[in-house]
């Protein structure tokens, strides 16, 4: 930038201001004034932007903020050392700067106006490369949209339009015109209708979120072909269908987040072959079947979160082979039969939500020794036999220990000081006896069954001392 007199005159009060506050920041400013002085010099750093670049951003400035008259405040955007807050810029061709990367809507950044809508020219300056709108357009409803023609040029990699709740209607196709988009972030806005196909060509894209919107429709075949992609999150929609089996093609997933949806079918065998996925969430939906044969090929799972869905068949013994697993959670998913002996190989475990199921038998005794555990809940089964917990075990879980719900387990007097992990004290044969299958009647009828079950040799005379 040239520094003509009616611009130098803001800049030079600038200087004086801030040479009463601030030391480092002037020392800046005069470096920055002093490289001004020797333009123009075609190995310096440019320090301004083409005007019609310049306009454009004034455009989308003040369509968004009222926080300042940015063109008065403000007249180069990018200019070093005072250039927009939630700016970035980049030197590029004819030694000219360009606005690189746009942040809206939480401080330090511009704040969004009542009115603010969504600026599709955006997508008309070739070199921004990320832009974050977060709650931003909040009362004024506006849709995600492009301009008219030609988009050939835009070289946006993230686009992350998150919390905004005036943000509605459907993601546009025209989206597919982002060739180099790599993070595509849509969370928590309005968008309704299907997922556009279209999403699916772009090939760079490594991450994708479009949770907590209003989406309809099945997730598409196509979704197989983002071959790059690591993250793929369409939680809290309303997304039909089935699991596409294509989604075993996405050999660099990492995080898979398909949770309250209205999922139906099994997962997909193809799973087997995401050897990276680190985190599969898929609760609350209506899945249901058995699971993928393979599911022990998945060894890179840490957490597996799939409460919520009408499963009704038995827990598979290859949960056990998941030994990097440190969440697992299937609760309220109709479970039956015993919990499988397997599950004690997973020693990294620290959260183990069984809860709500129908699952019969004793807990394994190893459940004991699992050193990273922190919140077990296996209330509300058929489970019974002695809790194979030691006192420091139950005082390490404390209130994270839930078992109530479970008529036939009970607690060795031993342990039962004064947790309340909803069980009552067990007999004090009990402990060396196998506890002997009761009915399920209500609880208290139904522990007078069970002693009496368990001490049906004894007279009856002991019997009713014990009661
Ligand atoms: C964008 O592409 C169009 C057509 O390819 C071209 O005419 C235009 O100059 C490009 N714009 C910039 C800023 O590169
Ligand atoms: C269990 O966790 C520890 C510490 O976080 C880690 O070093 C170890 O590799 C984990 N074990 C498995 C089998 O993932
Ligand atoms: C265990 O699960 C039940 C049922 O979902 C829930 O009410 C309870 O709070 C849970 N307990 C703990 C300790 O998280
Ligand atoms: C059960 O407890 C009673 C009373 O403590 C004891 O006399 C009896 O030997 C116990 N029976 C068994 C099988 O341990």
């Amino acid at each position: 930038m040239r520094c003509t007199f009616p611009l130098c005159l803001p800049l030079l009060f600038h200087v004086l201001l801030l040479s009463l506050f601030s030391i480092p920041f002037v020392s800046t400013v005069s470096i920055h004034a002093k490289k001004q002085s020797q333009l123009p010099n075609a190995d310096l750093q440019p320090t301004t932007m083409a005007p019609s670049e310049t306009e454009v951003l004034f455009k989308i400035m003040e369509s968004m903020s009222s926080d300042q008259t940015w063109r008065v405040s403000y007249p180069n955007p990018c200019k070093p050392g005072s250039s927009w807050p939630g700016i970035e810029c980049k030197p590029g061709s004819y030694n000219f700067l360009h606005v690189s990367r746009l942040d809206f809507g939480s401080s330090p950044n511009p704040t969004c106006k009542r009115t603010a809508t969504f600026p599709s020219q955006i997508f008309t300056l070739p070199y921004l490369q990320s832009v974050f709108f977060f709650n931003c357009f909040t009362h004024t409803k506006t849709s995600l949209s492009f301009p008219p023609n030609s988009l050939s040029n835009s070289s946006l990699q993230q686009l992350s339009l998150r919390s905004n709740p005036a943000l509605f209607g459907p993601i546009p196709p025209q989206i597919s015109s982002l060739k180099s988009l790599q993070i595509l972030t849509l969370s928590q806005n309005h968008f309704t209708g299907p997922i556009p196909v279209e999403i699916f060509s772009l090939t760079s894209l490594v991450h994708i979120d479009l949770s907590y919107n209003m989406l309809k429709g099945s997730i598409p075949t196509q979704v197989g072909n983002l071959i790059s992609l690591v993250g793929l999150d369409l939680s809290y929609n309303s997304l039909t269908g089935s699991i596409p089996d294509t989604i075993g093609q996405l050999a660099m997933l990492q995080k898979l987040d398909l949770s309250s949806n209205s999922l139906v079918g099994s997962i997909p065998d193809s799973f087997e072959k995401l050897k990276f996925l680190v985190f599969l969430a898929l609760s609350n939906n209506r899945l249901g079947g058995n699971f993928p044969k393979g599911l022990s090929k998945l060894q890179s799972l840490q957490y597996f979160i799939m409460d919520d869905n009408p499963m009704f068949i038995t827990l598979p013994v290859e949960l056990g082979m998941l030994v990097k697993l440190q969440e697992l959670r299937l609760a309220n998913s109709g479970y039956s039969g015993s919990i499988p002996p397997s599950l004690s190989m997973l020693m990294n475990l620290s959260t183990l939500s069984l809860q709500n199921n129908r699952l019969t038998g004793e807990i394994p005794m190893s459940f004991g020794s699992f050193s990273h555990i922190y919140h077990l809940n296996l209330s509300t089964n058929l489970l019974d036999g002695v809790v194979p917990f030691n006192a420091n075990f139950l005082r390490r879980l404390g209130r994270n220990l839930d078992l109530h719900g479970n008529p036939g387990l009970c607690l060795s007097s031993a342990e039962a000081y004064s947790v309340k992990i909803g069980v009552g004290i067990c007999s004090r044969n009990l402990s060396l006896s196998k506890p002997v299958k009761k009915s399920q009647a209500a609880p208290g009828l139904s522990y007078s069954f069970f002693l009496f079950g368990v001490l049906g040799v004894f007279s009856v005379l002991q019997i009713s001392f014990l009661l």
